[in-house]
């Protein structure tokens, strides 16, 4: 008999940026994100304990087999027997789709691989398999999902965690996220984000290469001060309602990024001419009009506006009159933060 596990969830975006990794998906400095509401991946697994060949038949993305994506959930599952062995007896199909537009830049693997790793972590408690034991559910797909896509351990939770360990969170690990909401003031529920969609290429140097630029990388150490750093101003920011002071944080982060990209060996950059003329326009925006919004970056040309809800008439206005003409609103995805995964069969 064929059973089926479906769960839906969400793309997250980090204010203080995980870049670079060590062996076992390790981050080499702890990264905060939050959640994005309306986008979201949703994955079902259906399996058989009745087959007798164990192992991934196949994988559909947006509903047509995906040899890549089949490949690449074969080496993901690898790992995942290693701590959860009974499922390489268990003969699984997977079928995902995301409901954002497919190459519009927004990363999917995080949402899809902690969809996929909450399902691996419901198929275990159906089977009353003893996975990861000592962790609560959430952890447990956390852990799952950090294996697929490092940032995808911070998908699991609804608003902002961190993953990585930090003093400034005693609970904090490097194996999965904790959630950091209780830190958080309600302004910060408020907070929007209005992706501007400036290329929907695939990037020319994929996140997995850029980590392994990492090593050795001539900044690498002073990567890892300046984002403690950033964490204690964030952490601060927050717990003060300075939503100025988050903004600051997130653009210096972001930008901090890509400088790590431009000075890797061999450099590269993913912006494009039009991300730049983005970037400028909404710092001058905000240094002219005090209204509270900023930018973010992941690792990619795509702009991430911002902003929060008392301030939605001028951000309106300024999206039609300043950003529209570089970046059109059938390219922008509208976004706030979000209320974290669900199961839904
Ligand atoms: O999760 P990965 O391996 O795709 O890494 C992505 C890392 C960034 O998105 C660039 C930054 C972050 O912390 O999300």
């Amino acid at each position: 008999m064929i059973r089926t596990i479906t769960w839906k969830s969400p793309p997250n975006l980090a204010i203080v940026k995980y870049w670079g990794k060590r062996e076992g998906q390790i981050p080499m400095n702890p990264s905060v994100s939050f959640v994005l509401g309306n986008l979201a991946s949703t994955t079902r697994i259906m399996y058989s304990t009745s087959i007798s060949a164990g192992g991934l038949g196949l994988a559909r993305f947006n509903g047509r087999t995906d040899e890549r994506l089949t490949l690449r959930l074969q080496n993901y599952l690898d790992g995942v027997y290693q701590i959860f062995p009974g499922l390489s007896k268990i003969r699984l199909e997977v079928d995902t789709q995301n409901n954002f537009p497919h190459g519009a830049g927004i990363a999917s693997s995080a949402s899809g691989f902690s969809a996929l790793a909450f399902g691996i972590a419901s198929l275990a408690d159906e089977l009353q398999e003893e996975v990861l034991p000592g962790l609560n559910f959430l952890q447990k797909a956390s852990w799952l999902a950090r294996l697929g896509s490092g940032s995808a351990a911070r998908s699991v939770f609804q608003g902002f965690c961190v993953w990585g360990e930090t003093q400034l969170w005693a609970e904090s690990s490097n194996l999965y996220a904790y959630p950091i909401n209780a830190d958080i003031p309600s302004i910060f529920n408020e907070l929007r984000n209005t992706i501007l969609v400036v290329s929907e290429l695939p990037k020319a140097v994929s996140s997995t290469d850029g980590h392994r630029l990492m090593e050795n990388h001539p900044y690498g150490h002073g990567r890892q001060k300046q984002a403690e750093t950033n964490l204690q101003r964030l952490k601060l920011g927050l717990s003060n309602q300075d939503i100025y002071e988050f903004l600051l944080v997130a653009e210096e982060e972001s930008l901090s990024l890509h400088a790590l990209m431009l000075a890797a060996s061999p450099g590269y950059w993913l912006f494009k001419p039009e991300t730049l003329m983005l970037m400028s326009i909404i710092r001058q925006f905000r240094e002219d009009s005090g209204v509270a919004t900023g930018f973010s970056l992941d690792a990619g040309a795509n702009v991430h506006l911002l902003w929060f809800e008392k301030d939605r008439e001028a951000i309106q206005q300024f999206l039609h009159d300043k950003i529209s003409p570089i970046c059109p609103p059938e390219r922008w995805l509208v976004s706030g933060i979000g209320y974290g995964a669900e199961r839904i069969d």
